[in-house]
């Protein structure tokens, strides 16, 4: 590849946010410590926060502002990844205050009301307000309507009141719909912001560029010329301390609706008119409702699950799943899926879409490898070359950020022989590090009113619509033979064999 260029061309939002108060519900959790302040710490950092700016913690443990101020001071910079000089964190320190309250309690709204106002009133804060929802599932639909009743989820006099809700949102189709219907109770949904993370992730982000800045992928990018589709979102680790959570998830609801439908509309969607929020949800709402909804019969032969037994991990044994803290030691939760999809449109037809996800796999790596047809042989029958390997396009989201091209190429020497080689781009070379929590462009884009990041209702539906079979399913028939792949394995022997049986295979030795 050519030199990196000396000046990368990046460009960075430069408005600042708007002015507002946000108001994080359970901010004593570890997302609050762990991700959100961080990212607006950040911010903050990158000067991209007004000066009419306030953050009030609601949670029900027992801090005041200054022992949670205290707390954050002791735990947020550690997860910032700006330098944190004193004037910088007395500048945010000052906008952060702590209010004690139950979801369920409307009193408490009301006084969370006053103390709006009151913050208000001391940072010039105009009456914008972001409201995070960063609570368990169960309270999404309970803060919302507290926020409806307590008259704070209006919009008036020309400033906004917009609600982040975390995932996951719904458990299947029906809870989803549910949830979705209670909350447009109370809110517009221009005024709902649904949270998926991955999106917050700039490989993410960069599938749009890729796809419809250049010239050369897009013609290429269809039925005609592509093979099938492989995503993968591979994790070493366990399910850490989350095991109560996660035994009543399991991998497709964790991961797949969500996460990996994010990637799977951003590569199938067709090139939206604009960069306009509808404009791209529109896009990428088409392409999950062509992904065809399962019978069954299908899910049987499509949709593999698999669970993690004893095994090593990066050279450490780790325990079984069912071993695993706040998980039930007979569970039958799965801790890795496996699934093959049809998008049934022009563009996709007959270009089957393979996805996996789990814990515990044999490295950390996510990335869409779009595999393309193979070259036709004839050319080279009468010579020693066996076989032709397909060209393969791997977009790299993450621990390795980049992507990868493998083309056949001819073997020096006086014999005909051919061996693939690959050409690659890693984003560090070329756009040096930029950490960051993942979550700053999100909680700006939340600020400044840009939905395009963000799942809407329909796009959620839609996930929902494709996963709620399989859950049936499998809900209907347990495994009987969990734990079925050891620890830093690649999964159980049937996701191998979903691939074989279409003649085709993981793309496991690169990332193994
Ligand atoms: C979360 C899931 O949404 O995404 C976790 O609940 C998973 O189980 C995580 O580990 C993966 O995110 P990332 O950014 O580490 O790939």
């Amino acid at each position: 590849m050519s030199d990196a260029p000396s000046t990368p061309t990046k460009s960075e939002p430069i408005r600042k946010a708007d002015p507002c108060v946000m108001v994080i519900f359970g901010a004593s959790g570890d997302l609050t410590k762990r991700k959100l302040l961080p990212a607006l710490l950040n911010l903050a950092s990158s000067k991209l926060l007004p000066e009419q700016f306030a953050i009030i913690g609601f949670a029900n443990n027992d801090f005041t502002d200054d022992s949670f101020r205290e707390y954050l001071g002791r735990e947020v910079k550690q997860f910032a990844s700006c330098d944190v000089p004193p004037e910088l964190w007395d500048w945010f320190i000052k906008r952060i205050y702590y209010m004690k309250g139950d979801f369920g309690d409307a009193s408490h709204f009301k006084t969370l009301k006053d103390q709006i106002a009151r913050v208000e009133k001391e940072h010039g804060v105009n009456g914008n307000r972001l409201y995070y929802l960063a609570v368990a599932p169960r309270f999404f639909g309970e803060v919302v309507k507290q926020l409806g009743a307590a008259g704070l989820a209006e919009e008036s006099n020309g400033h906004w009141a917009r609600v982040v809700i975390e995932k996951p949102f719904g458990r299947d189709l029906d809870s989803a719909k549910a949830l979705n219907k209670d909350i447009k109770l109370v809110l517009d949904e221009k005024q709902i912001y649904r949270i998926d993370h991955y999106l917050g992730k700039e490989t993410v982000q960069n599938i749009i560029i890729f796809r419809f800045g250049n010239g050369i992928f897009e013609p290429i990018w269809n039925r005609r010329y592509i093979d099938h589709v492989q995503i993968t979102a591979g994790e070493t680790v366990g399910v850490e301390q989350r095991g109560g959570y996660y035994d009543t998830a399991g991998a497709l609801r964790d991961m797949v609706p969500n996460h990996l439908f994010q990637l799977v509309s951003l590569t199938a969607m067709e090139p939206p008119i604009s960069f306009h929020a509808d404009a791209v949800r529109d896009e990428q709402a088409k392409a999950l409702h062509a992904i065809q909804i399962p019978t069954p019969e299908e899910v049987l032969k499509t949709a593999v699950r698999g669970q993690y037994g004893r095994g090593e991990v990066d050279g450490q044994t780790v325990p079984a799943y069912k071993e695993e803290p706040n998980v039930a030691p007979d569970s039958t939760t799965e801790t890795f899926a496996a699934l093959k999809l049809r998008i049934d449109n022009w563009r996709w037809a007959d270009v089957p879409f393979y996805l996996r996800t789990g814990k515990r796999l044999g490295s950390r790596a996510t990335e869409i490898a779009i595999q393309f047809k193979r070259a036709p042989f004839q050319l080279f029958r009468d010579t020693s070359v066996e076989e032709l390997q397909a060209n393969r396009l791997v977009l790299h989201i993450q621990p390795e950020e980049g992507l990868s091209l493998r083309f056949g190429a001819k073997i020096p020497g006086p014999i005909m022989k051919t061996g693939p080689v690959e050409m690659k781009f890693n984003y560090e070379d070329y756009f040096g590090r930029h950490p960051s929590t993942g979550y700053e462009r999100l909680i700006y884009d939340g600020m400044i009113g840009d939905a395009t990041l963000f799942q809407r209702a329909d796009m959620v539906e839609a996930g929902w619509s494709v996963i709620t079979p399989v859950l049936d399913v499998w809900k209907a028939l347990p495994p009987r033979s969990f734990p079925n792949y050891p620890a830093g394995s690649w999964g159980p022997k049937e996701s191998d064999d979903l691939m074989a049986r279409d003649g085709r295979h993981w793309r496991n030795t690169n990332i193994q």
